[in-house]
């Protein structure tokens, strides 16, 4: 019998003697939700037991722990899926975001203090990159009504010294990325994708990643696919990622990996040989050091993980789809026009990270996420709204300059779209609008809709 099998077989003797084994799994697929005590999270891994079985099977038979064999698997499979030339797997989307710019910035031999356009709307580690790698991250507000960057700053804002710009659709829905890709040709400036909630987001029948210099994604459980922690930078340019590859793995030039690093010539096919400039004597690639670098490799068992959660990546791409539509259906439903649902536009297909709700005024938010989380059902502010208004970040610009931006964390929150989500969650969605909107007086205390 394989080792997969005799995991799979342990896994269901534990259950079958009442252990309660890896019950996330199964609180996220929500089968036998309960209103009285469960709660409907936002996100969590859509994972049943083949990617446990992975991990440990990783594990077991695996020699070193380390990025492997199967984080190499992953890295190539991630690629053909979404059409990618090469990808490099990372501890995390943060991590990729940091290597993503870093490699951009050598590649492109951009200076310190090179400007490169960013919303001030979203992650704080989609823009803390660019400050990292010292780069001058220049705002531009939003547009209001789907929260993503409005293009006609990010024109006025491209001058000489303006390099790039870094995209973060806003719960994956992307903004026009003809008119996009079209400024940026202009201008003569890079388009860099933070893909981490995107995942998945097609425009013009095309990935978002299709129209980006490189990409990256975020493997931590709240996003489409998860390795527990993770993430991923990719490109179409195979010699971005080799350089990304350096700046994860201790800055060393070398860029074997899986199996080809017991190789005796290397993958570069000539590991021993005079690879110092004024110094006459063979080194070994392996301890060549071309950057100072970082060490940001994942373990092998996120790999292994990574493997099984891709071959699900389309049912999770269709199912946020369609429970975002009937989310929105029953929020307009309830509340109308007091709140406004951002939409996708006719070329996007959006794989929806969550349901963004813009409120018509900040008690109304207030009311709702007090509402919803009294009953359990998990709210979260669109991230840091403006980013400018922490403390962290506040000497990078004057946050006042940007009303659109400001609005979000005032008005805007979002709730969940997972894959899970199934008739039992949309009816309790819809019982506790239902409640919340005959209940003007009680919305502030504890829960009023029972259980
Ligand atoms: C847009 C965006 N970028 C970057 C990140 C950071 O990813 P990670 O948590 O894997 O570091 C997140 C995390 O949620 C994100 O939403």
């Amino acid at each position: 019998m394989s080792v997969k099998k005799k995991i799979a077989e342990c896994i269901n003797q534990l259950r079958t003697e009442g252990e309660t084994c890896f019950p996330f799994l199964y609180n996220s697929k929500l089968e036998t939700y309960n209103p009285a005590t469960d709660w409907i999270l936002y996100s969590g891994p859509y994972w049943d037991d083949e990617e446990i079985v992975a991990a440990i099977e990783s594990l077991i038979t695996g020699k070193w722990v380390v990025a492997g064999e199967h984080v190499a698997r992953f890295e190539r499979e991630f690629s053909k899926t979404y059409n990618f030339e090469s990808s490099l797997m990372v501890n995390s989307g943060s991590s990729a975001n940091l290597v993503m710019i870093a490699a951009m910035k050598k590649y492109y031999q951009w200076n310190d203090g090179d400007e490169i356009i960013v919303s001030p709307v979203g992650f704080p580690t989609t823009i803390a990159p660019i400050v990292q790698n010292r780069l001058k991250p220049v705002f531009v507000d939003i547009t209001y009504h789907d929260l993503n960057f409005d293009l006609d700053h990010v024109e006025a804002a491209i001058h000489s010294n303006t390099k790039g710009v870094v995209l973060s659709p806003v719960l994956g829905n992307p903004p026009n990325m003809d008119d996009l890709v079209s400024l940026c040709k202009k201008g003569g400036i890079q388009i860099m994708l933070d893909g981490c909630d995107a995942l998945g987001s097609k425009w013009n029948g095309k990935h978002l990643s299709d129209y980006a210099e490189a990409t990256t994604c975020s493997f931590y459980p709240a996003h489409h696919i998860t390795t527990g922690e993770g993430g991923m930078v990719s490109s179409r340019n195979d010699e971005l990622v080799s350089m990304a590859r350096r700046f994860a793995w201790w800055g060393r030039d070398c860029y074997c990996t899986g199996s080809t690093n017991l190789s005796p010539i290397g993958a570069c096919g000539k590991r021993f040989a005079k690879w110092i400039d004024g110094y006459d004597q063979i080194v070994d690639h392996k301890y060549l050091f071309s950057t100072i670098g970082y060490n940001l490799k994942p373990l092998d068992l996120q790999g292994a993980i990574g493997c099984v959660q891709l071959k699900k990546s389309d049912e999770i791409h269709t199912k946020r789809r369609a429970m975002k539509s009937s989310l929105e259906a029953i929020f307009i439903h309830h509340l109308g026009d007091r709140i406004a649902i951002p939409q996708e536009v006719a070329q996007a297909e959006t794989s929806w990270f969550g349901v963004p709700i813009i409120c018509n005024e900040h008690a109304l938010k207030q009311e709702l996420v007090q509402y919803f989380e009294s009953h359990r059902i998990q709210t979260r502010n669109y991230f840091a709204g403006n980013i400018l208004q922490h403390p962290g970040y506040h000497h990078l610009d004057d946050a006042q300059k940007f009303p659109c931006a400001n609005l979000v964390l005032d008005n805007v929150f979002f709730v969940g779209c997972h894959p899970s989500y199934n008739e039992a969650v949309l009816t309790r969605v819809s019982d506790v609008l239902s409640s919340f909107v005959k209940n003007p007086d009680g919305r502030r205390g504890e829960a009023q809709l029972s259980p």
